[in-house]
């Protein structure tokens, strides 16, 4: 038996369960929410697709009720607000530090040996939050966002090569920010080839800026920010640690010396599995990179700085 709790059954935790459901990964989600009758609406109208789509999974929803989410495997942080056009991630620190600090000292209350994921913006401070206003160990908090970046990506890399999308591999790095993320060119393949090989510089620098501009894009076309994305990255995320299948993949992590930086949440190549964060890999970056991510790494401290001015720990 296997258990997921999601608190915020909004557009990114709803989609998130979905599809946890919908590829059988769990045998028990439930969805939190603040607003009465949201989470319950949601998990019903979830749960009125399984006969369509075959799964077993039961899904509750439940509005504020932190016993329901006892004993949860893996707790997946949504709450907060999204941004809306023209606002950046950084912006939403204030109202969402105090939602976040609130939910995952409730959960804890009832998953005292649960792993957190966060979702909630701006990621990377939040994910440093958690870590320290919980005080647990480094291993069982992850931020979800360079999975997302990464799949945004390999989106842009598919249009210039024009390629099978299943061939392309590709990483990004760094913040979760729209200046602060580090798409890795020099990493990138299609089915093995680097794609600097491939691709004249001038189009690579392109598909760095539209993933870059990845999330703000859409964020201008949807009017809120994006969740189809966001929600299926967690559930992959998710599915590596209740399935221990130790994946690679670029999370935020809490970073001790690794990249040369420390007291810091900051995605990085991380294996996940069913003990949270298992190991980090420290690529070899060159003098570029490193100036990049250091530069992000700044950026990032800076934001985490303001939590100190709004006292939540
Ligand atoms: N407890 C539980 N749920 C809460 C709380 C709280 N204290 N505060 C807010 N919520 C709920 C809201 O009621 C809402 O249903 O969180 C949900 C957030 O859902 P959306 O507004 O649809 O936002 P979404 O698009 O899902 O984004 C959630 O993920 O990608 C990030 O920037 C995004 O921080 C945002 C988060």
């Amino acid at each position: 038996m296997t258990k997921v709790t999601i608190i915020g059954a909004g557009n990114v935790g709803a989609t998130c369960a979905n599809v946890l459901a919908f590829n059988k990964i769990v045998s028990t989600i439930v969805l939190v929410d603040i607003r009465e009758g949201i989470a319950e609406g949601k998990a019903i109208d979830i749960l009125q697709t399984a006969q369509t789509l075959g799964f077993e999974t039961n899904i509750i929803g439940v509005t504020n009720d932190y016993e329901a989410t006892c004993d949860s495997d893996v707790v997946v942080v949504t709450s907060g607000i999204p941004r809306k056009p023209g606002m950046t991630r950084e912006e939403l620190i204030g109202t969402n530090a105090v939602i976040v600090k609130d939910v995952v000292t409730r959960c804890l209350v009832h998953s005292p040996n649960t792993i957190f994921v966060i979702i909630s913006n701006p990621m990377d401070t939040m994910t440093y939050l958690t870590l320290k206003c919980t005080g647990l160990k480094k291993n069982r908090i992850i931020g979800m966002g360079g999975i997302l970046d990464s799949s945004r990506f390999k989106y842009f890399l598919k249009i210039a090569l024009k390629a099978n999308p299943s061939q392309i591999d590709g990483m990004v790095i760094g913040g979760h920010g729209d200046t602060t993320m580090i798409p890795l060119k020099r990493f990138a393949t299609y089915n093995g080839i680097p794609v600097n090989k491939l691709l004249p510089s001038i189009i690579l620098d392109k598909v760095v800026i539209d993933t870059m501009n990845g999330g703000a894009t859409l964020t201008k076309l949807l009017g809120t920010s994006a969740w189809y994305a966001p929600g299926a990255s967690a559930a992959y995320l998710v599915e590596s640690i209740i399935k221990n299948y130790k994946r690679i993949i670029p999370s935020c992590v809490y970073l001790d010396g690794e990249y040369k930086q420390k007291d810091i949440c900051i995605g990085v190549p991380s294996i996940i599995g069913r003990y949270g964060v298992e190991s980090i890999i420290d690529i070899k970056l060159n003098v570029d990179e490193t100036e990049l991510f250091n530069n992000s790494s700044e950026t990032v401290r800076n934001t985490n700085n303001i939590l100190k001015n709004i006292n939540v720990f």
